[in-house]
């Protein structure tokens, strides 16, 4: 029997980057529309590394998300991790609800992280106070050493770094980000509950061949960057398995079609328009209908101690051809599956 609808309780997206001002406006309502949640990427300029920032921040995309018609969007912030970050600033924007998790990027390891952490020692008393609070670190996992070929980078990180600090702090939950190698899913699998990972689309549709095919494609390129087929099916296999380690999260990155389409071009693929869509297909490729629900929404709230959400949504099985660009005013954006047909569509 093939099913013509699935309706499943209200998903979150764990990892989106939102952005600003006329960015902001122009995107939170692709997120909204599918998302009851999302934990927001702190790599602005300047990054958001205090309470007082977050809160700000979270104030403008709540009334941006209103704005375009979502009033009960909840975004859930993160504190952007620095080199001798005070831990207790980070545990007291935790305790009054404000920090939700905080995000390590290793410093120039991608767009955005100039600021970012130079050597993980720099932030061993925060990981002990978040340890203690029991606040969620948020990892880009890729060494930025410039001998490491750039398709190695995040199976390097698991060898030079992150095993380190999951042995250093037992007790601290960490979700390893947009894992894009069978190393990294194997590394998740094989570790205690208190690690998890979250899967973009990209990364379960595409391999690394897709940022050449028949000619550069900037489009296909997001740090970290696609890999092997191989890693692809790895990824597949462990995100559609029903784990609770595996969950939601696009890392949609919108950049201006201007910005992808230059000498050294931004990473980051703005996949929210049709994120939910997108993931179905691979479930529905995989044969793992029945795992979508936990994907999309349990496995995360479970994961980071927070309620599920209320509600559902509802996908039917009608085709929908995606748009080759977004426009918003003077905003040109190109998303995720532009010019391809996708088998479901969000009601
Ligand atoms: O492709 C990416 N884009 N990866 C990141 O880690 C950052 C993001 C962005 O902010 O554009
Ligand atoms: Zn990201």
């Amino acid at each position: 029997m093939t099913e013509t609808t699935l309706t499943i309780r209200r998903p979150d997206d764990w990892h989106v980057h939102l952005r600003r001002d006329a960015m902001l406006e122009a995107v939170v309502g692709y997120t909204a529309r599918q998302f009851a949640r999302a934990i927001v990427m702190p790599n602005l300029a300047p990054p958001i590394t205090t309470i007082e920032m977050a809160r700000d921040y979270r104030a403008e995309i709540v009334a941006a998300a209103a704005a375009a018609g979502h009033p009960g969007f909840v975004p859930l912030m993160t504190a952007y991790l620095i080199d001798g970050i005070d831990g207790a600033m980070l545990a007291r924007g935790h305790a009054e609800g404000v920090f939700v998790a905080a995000k390590l990027y290793p410093a120039h390891a991608t767009t955005g992280s100039a600021h970012g952490v130079t050597d993980v020692a720099r932030i061993y008393p925060a990981l002990e106070a978040m340890e203690r609070a029991g606040m969620p670190l948020c990892v880009h996992g890729e060494v930025t050493d410039p001998a490491v070929d750039v398709f190695d980078r995040e199976a390097v990180f698991i060898e030079r770094v992150l095993g380190q600090v999951v042995r250093d702090f037992p007790g601290l939950k960490v979700i390893f980000e947009h894992i894009t190698t069978a190393e990294a899913a194997a590394f998740v699998e094989s570790a205690g509950p208190n690690v998890a990972a979250t899967v973009t689309p990209q990364h379960l549709h595409i391999n690394r061949n897709a940022m050449f095919a028949g000619g550069l494609r900037p489009h296909a390129y997001c740090l970290p960057v696609a890999k092997r087929e191989v890693h692809r099916l790895a990824l597949r296999k462990a995100a559609t398995s029903g784990s609770p380690k595996f969950f939601l999260g696009t890392d949609t990155a919108p950049h201006e079609v201007h910005r992808k389409e230059m000498d050294c071009g931004c990473a980051g693929i703005f996949n929210a328009p049709h994120a939910l869509e997108s993931y179905l297909a691979v479930f529905e490729e995989e044969g793992a209908l029945a795992h979508f629900e936990g994907f999309a929404s349990e496995h995360g709230p479970r994961f980071y101690g927070l309620p599920l959400n209320e509600g559902t949504v509802t996908l039917e099985r009608v085709a929908q051809e995606v748009p080759a660009r977004i426009e918003h005013g003077a905003i040109s954006l190109v998303p995720f599956h532009a010019g391809q047909a996708l088998n479901w569509r969000l009601v």
